[in-house]
């Protein structure tokens, strides 16, 4: 069915992201604490190994449409090294980005009117990518402490459910699901035969506890494992992602990749391949500067009484706010985003990205304090 305009019911469900929304309010020397991206270079390694490809001439011709071998190896030793996993790399797609991985995800698996659950407040693409499918969102509203209850999952499950989706680290919350959560998730794909989308693109931080994907403990293929480059190596420009998964899964996946995509961008898959094999140094560095960040901004936050349940990973904070609270700290020139952008259930809450230097947090800080003042 299309509307009087002819465009498809499906992308009429879908609306640009309300974080574009709160950017275009601010005024053009706010203080950006709305991004999603982090505030490092590329690695100088990734970023030649590019310029080499196209230099040479290698980058000049579509790949195969999985990706080159050598980066579908180094995804799989990626995996071997830190997840444990035993991924084969013919059972990987390099993608446009984590972005286009969930979206051959769902389109591979969800048919017409079926359900997906996914986190509430969650990623906004989850919603609207549903909704491309064809299917209908089930959002899940969170835990107090922001984490997804695999028993909130169960629950949500009937008879038309297509998938659940897991992201741990968590846009926007900044939670880390824990290893039993992880296990639990795996289990429920499991027994309900049913599938489980892990997204993982912000694996690489996380700063207590550990990050365990629901692949390791699933006994059945229904974990697919959604990565980017794009977080860990700040590589978000690049476009470079991927999904991994059983043969049959990944088979009808290419078929979506083949026909929108054809194959991800050559020279960002060179780049992938030597941020994947090189030194992991500036991991490293991101992540214990985003930790300085965090507990900067969380000292702040409690400073000027708002609760925050404490993130564990990312770079995002999301504390409960009181009402008005957004609107007046945008007026005063820092932009954070409304809970409601990535939910109903964020209703009350701000998300607060902190891939920015030290002393703009801290002016930023002082500013939301004193709105904090104006609103209470
Ligand atoms: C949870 C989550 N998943 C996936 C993505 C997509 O990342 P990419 O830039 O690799 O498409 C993002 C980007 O913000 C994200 O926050």
């Amino acid at each position: 069915m299309t509307d009087a305009a002819g465009f498809s019911e499906r992308v009429e469900q879908v609306s640009i992201s309300g974080i574009r929304e709160v950017f275009e309010a601010a005024g053009e020397d706010a203080i950006n604490l709305g991004l999603g991206q982090p505030d490092f270079p590329t690695p100088d390694h990734a970023r030649q190994a590019a310029i080499d490809a196209i230099e040479s001439g290698k980058a000049d011709a579509y790949t195969s449409n999985k990706g080159i071998e050598s980066l579908r190896e180094a995804i799989a030793a990626k995996h071997e090294r830190d997840n444990g996993l035993d991924i084969d790399p013919g059972n990987v797609i390099a993608t446009a980005g984590g972005s286009e991985a969930l979206h051959i995800a769902l389109e591979a698996h969800v048919d017409a009117g079926e359900e997906v659950i996914f986190p509430d407040p969650g990623f906004v693409s989850y919603d609207a990518l549903t909704h491309l499918a064809g299917g209908e969102p089930e959002p899940v509203a969170l835990r107090e402490d922001l984490t997804l209850s695999p028993a909130a999952v169960e629950d949500a499950i009937t008879d038309n459910t297509a998938a659940f989706i897991v992201n741990s680290p968590a846009n926007p919350t900044g939670a880390v699901q824990s290893p039993e959560d992880m296990r639990e998730f795996a289990r429920i794909a499991d027994e309900h035969d049913l599938l489980c989308i892990s997204d993982e693109v912000y694996e690489q931080q996380v700063f207590e506890g550990e990050h365990r994907s629901p692949m390791e403990f699933a006994e059945s293929d229904n974990v697919v494992l959604v990565n980017a480059c794009s977080k860990a190596y700040s590589m978000t420009g690049w476009r470079l992602g991927w999904i991994a998964a059983s043969d049959e899964r990944i088979e009808r996946m290419l078929r979506v990749h083949q026909y929108g995509q054809a194959c991800a961008s050559a020279p960002a898959q060179y780049a992938a391949e030597a941020a994947l094999t090189g030194p992991q140094d500036p991991v490293d560095e991101m992540r214990e500067a985003f930790r300085e960040r965090r507990d900067i901004l969380l000292a702040g936050l409690e400073e000027m009484g708002l609760e925050c349940p404490r993130p564990e990973g990312a770079f995002y904070a999301m504390p409960k706010v009181p009402e008005g609270w957004v609107e007046e700290v945008i007026d005063r020139g820092v932009v954070v985003v409304p809970g409601e952008a990535f939910g109903s259930a964020g209703e009350g809450y701000a998300r607060i990205s902190y891939a920015t230097d030290i002393e703009t947090i801290e002016e930023a800080l002082e500013i939301m304090a004193a709105a904090t003042e104006a609103v209470r």
